[in-house]
């Protein structure tokens, strides 16, 4: 059959396909580019990449207790949305980094040490991501 042999099918019907993706592609870029406008425009906080890293320790070491207080602690554990915009943290020591890291290493009441569980990185990351106020 004259209709199947492979010089009419080659040059013809694969351009289709890939013509095909090429626009859905495009579609889809756009969609991305659109909702990424959107996003923005809701004033969405931008975090740098610094900052997304510490807000990521944050949420799996420190929000179980200070947002959700899920072991029921009979001191809640303070909000510490914006601790870097009070002059002192809930105990009344300076809100500086330096004690912050210190209650971070070495506990504080109820609240455990976490010696030993971030890197120099991580901590610097953590931090910036509290100065951010919990955005
Ligand atoms: C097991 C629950 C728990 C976890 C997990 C926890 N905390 Fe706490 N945190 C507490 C409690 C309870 C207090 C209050 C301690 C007190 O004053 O006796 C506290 C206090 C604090 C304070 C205030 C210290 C001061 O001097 O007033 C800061 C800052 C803090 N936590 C940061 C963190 C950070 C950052 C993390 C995550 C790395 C974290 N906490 C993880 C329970 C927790």
């Amino acid at each position: 059959m004259a209709a199947y042999s492979p010089t009419r099918l080659q040059p013809g019907l694969p351009l289709i396909p890939v013509r095909a993706r090429g626009v859905a592609f495009l579609g889809l870029a756009g969609l991305v580019l659109a909702g990424l406008a959107l996003a923005g425009c809701h004033g969405t906080a931008v975090l740098t990449t610094q900052q997304a890293e510490g807000k990521d320790l944050y949420q799996v070491r420190c929000a179980h207790c200070h947002e959700d207080n899920d072991l029921g602690l009979k001191k809640v554990p303070p909000n510490l949305r914006g601790v870097f915009n009070q002059p002192v943290l809930p105990s009344g020591a300076p809100a500086t980094d330096e004690n912050v890291k210190r209650v971070v290493l070495s506990g504080k009441g109820m609240m455990p040490s976490f010696a030993g569980r971030f890197t120099e990185e991580q901590m610097a990351a953590l931090l910036a991501y509290l100065h951010t106020g919990l955005r």
